[in-house]
């Protein structure tokens, strides 16, 4: 495997200033939506409140992602419940948001904030609220709608993407109620049998697109001196996120992309904080890729920087467009 030194000698330094037209491009598309970037923020950080939207709308993200709004506005859990670490995080927020119908009522000035793609979040405790929420955002101006099946922070509900049947059900009852493309955020899964029964599963319905994965659930990250888990809600059990999850992100994005034919696209979210990641997602057959945890630490400036990293190291590769690499892992 080429080391990060390796892949960083094959980057010529440019300065911002000196980018130009004849640099790769990173268009892309998410179920037929064209995107100006290959780049946006995850439903998770910085995303919750209107302001911090109205950041997003007038940044380099390819797109405004909304937190995973519920059918009622959430405090979330308890603090502490976020904790950065050495290579990422552990959080268990427990979604806080305002409630989907400040959402809905806020998408219009997002609209005119940013004038690109939004993509509303939404992550029922029911089959009742995802299909009230779905039918809600299907008649507004948001551009994709991404059904979060894969909260891990909230207590006494499961994971709907770890259960295939009730997953099934929960797809006959929000895939007909509109036009507008629908994504699934997906968990991280790590056994083939899995990679293959969710594949048959989505194959039966209209999805347009997949965001593999969400953070790595229930871990547990242990301060020895204190003798306590690092966060409270659910006893420290929480999803961890960063580098710690890159491989199983891109082994996800790659196993799906084998599955399933080319009209569904496949967001890759999970320890992208370089151009380089960015780039191995690109090779694992990602359309586009959302930033969690570097975006919590380094603010809206990432995803021009992650872009313009990513731009370089394709061009000192000769690849000109996000096409012709995507999917295109070589394997030895
Ligand atoms: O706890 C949270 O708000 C995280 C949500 C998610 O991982 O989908």
């Amino acid at each position: 495997m080429p080391s990060q030194t390796h892949l960083d000698t094959l980057l010529p330094s440019v300065s911002p200033s000196e980018h130009s037209q004849s640099q790769p491009c990173l268009n892309t598309h998410i179920g037929q939506l064209p995107l100006d970037s290959y780049i946006f923020n995850a439903s998770g950080p910085l995303c919750t409140s209107e302001e911090e939207l109205i950041r997003l709308a007038g940044s380099a993200s390819a797109a405004v992602m909304t937190k995973s709004c519920t059918i009622l506005p959430r405090e979330g859990n308890a603090e502490p419940r976020y904790q950065a670490l050495p290579l990422g995080s552990i959080q268990s927020m427990g979604l806080p948001n305002l409630g989907y119908q400040a959402y809905l009522e806020m998408l219009p000035r997002l609209k005119k904030a940013g004038n690109k793609p939004i993509v509303v979040s939404v992550s029922g405790f029911s089959v009742a609220d995802n299909v009230t929420m779905v039918k809600a955002f299907q008649s507004s101006c948001a551009d994709l709608i991404e059904v979060n099946f894969s909260c891990p922070n909230i207590e006494g509900k499961p994971q709907l993407g770890y259960d295939f049947e009730q997953t099934e059900q929960a797809l006959e009852a929000i895939c007909q109620l509109g036009d507008k493309p629908i994504g699934l955020k997906l968990p991280p899964y790590f056994d083939f049998s899995h990679f293959i029964t969710m594949a048959d599963i989505i194959k039966k319905f209209p999805v347009s697109f997949i965001t593999c994965i969400n953070s790595v659930g229930n871990t547990l990250v242990i301060d020895a001196e204190t003798e306590t888990a690092i966060i409270k809600p659910k006893g420290g059990f929480g999803g961890l996120c960063g580098d710690y999850i890159k491989p199983i992100g891109l082994a996800n994005v790659r196993a799906f992309r084998q599955l399933l034919p080319d009209n569904i696209d496949i967001i890759g979210v999970g320890g992208i904080k370089t151009g380089t990641d960015a780039f191995e997602y690109l090779l694992a057959g990602a359309s586009a890729v959302q930033v969690a945890t570097c975006f919590e630490k380094e603010g809206v400036e990432c995803f021009d920087r992650i872009a313009q990293e990513l731009q370089s190291l394709m061009a000192a590769k000769q690849y000109s467009s996000i096409a012709a690499v995507k999917g295109k892992l070589k394997v030895i």
